[in-house]
């Protein structure tokens, strides 16, 4: 059964946070478009000395979504999240914590680290937390912290993917958890869509497909590149970030290495500070999914589309 905040969406989707990608405008558009839309919050970055950037980015959701279903009560926004990375490298956790509870954010991402606090934070201010896992063994870890649904991170997602089948992830975490389950990893169709639900999800969680949109903040270059490759074009490296994640393999070429050689390196490498994020910038990531996404378009167009697929997909199976 899923919480009433997820109930009500237009298809069974939820936005994926993006390091640099999502900021307000994307978020707004999904949001508006009927899926939830979601940021990470180390997206929001001020200058040193100015107020938390974070605290305007809310205020301007929050107002932007608000003024909507006022102008359009038969069709209202679907509510966002945030994203906070739960790692020990992320000195802004405490203060964006803070911060996300006193803007009452509803619902609440977490990755890399499940923890008791963050999660009483969600739920003190009446949010729900979901927590991204790429196993069995981290699913009830999350949920014995207090996780009240779990995204099931698979092979072919963009940024840190599992290793692990879709299939295998979604039954070994479906044989005990029934609360909500969303499932992550190359799903950029409305028919995967469906698939997802099939299998035992109750949402999909789609990010890469997002890129290649109006409102994304990804220089144009990358937007194109997302349309112009495939899933072969996708190479797994620990390199980066010091953990596994999926990356365009022209965007490193473009850099000057070799997609087919590169070195990896450990996860004490992980660092959530700001400057490795600045040396590897040009580094785009990506899911194995895009071979589907043809054009850059506002969200809301992609949105539209995945609607009219999902539909499509569900009266086909159903017939
Ligand atoms: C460029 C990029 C950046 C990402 N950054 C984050 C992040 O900051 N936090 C996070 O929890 N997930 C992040 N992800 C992973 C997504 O949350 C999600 O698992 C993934 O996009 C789903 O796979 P898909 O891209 O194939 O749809 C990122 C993914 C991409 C492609």
């Amino acid at each position: 059964m899923l919480p009433p905040i997820l109930q009500d969406l237009r298809i069974p989707v939820v936005a994926s946070p993006m390091f640099i990608v999502s900021g307000p405008d994307l978020v707004i558009a999904q949001c508006k478009a009927g899926i939830v839309g979601s940021f990470p919050a180390l997206n929001a970055r001020e200058k040193d000395g100015e107020p938390p950037l974070l605290d305007a980015w809310l205020t301007r959701i929050s107002e932007e979504l608000d003024r909507h279903n006022q102008a359009n009560p038969d069709r209202p926004a679907a509510p966002f999240a945030v994203n906070q990375i739960v790692h020990r490298s992320n000195a802004r956790l405490e203060r964006d914590i803070e911060i996300c509870h006193r803007h009452k954010v509803p619902i609440w991402i977490t990755s890399l680290g499940a923890r008791v606090e963050v999660n009483e934070a969600a739920h003190d201010c009446g949010g729900i937390a979901l927590h991204d896992v790429i196993n069995n063994v981290f699913a009830k870890k999350a949920i014995e912290k207090g996780a009240d649904g779990l995204i099931a991170v698979a092979a072919g997602a963009g940024g840190h993917a599992g290793p692990l089948s879709p299939f295998a992830l979604v039954q070994e975490i479906r044989d005990w958890f029934d609360g909500p389950l969303l499932l992550s990893g190359a799903i950029a169709t409305g028919r995967a869509v469906l698939a997802a639900r099939a299998m035992g999800a109750d949402l999909a969680y789609i990010g890469s497909p997002f890129i290649a949109t109006a409102e994304a903040n990804a220089p144009e270059g990358y937007k194109r590149m997302i349309v112009d490759s495939a899933a072969g074009d996708i190479v797994t490296s620990s390199l980066f970030t010091g953990v596994s994640g999926n990356y365009l393999a022209p965007s490193i070429r473009a850099a000057g290495m070799d997609p087919d050689n590169l070195e990896s390196a450990d996860p004490s490498a992980m660092n959530f500070g700001g400057a490795k994020a600045k040396a590897w910038s040009q580094i785009w990531g990506s899911g194995q999914g895009i071979g589907a996404v043809r054009d850059i378009v506002p969200a809301a167009t992609r949105i539209d589309r995945l609607a009219a697929e999902y539909a499509e997909a569900r009266a086909a199976i159903c017939a």
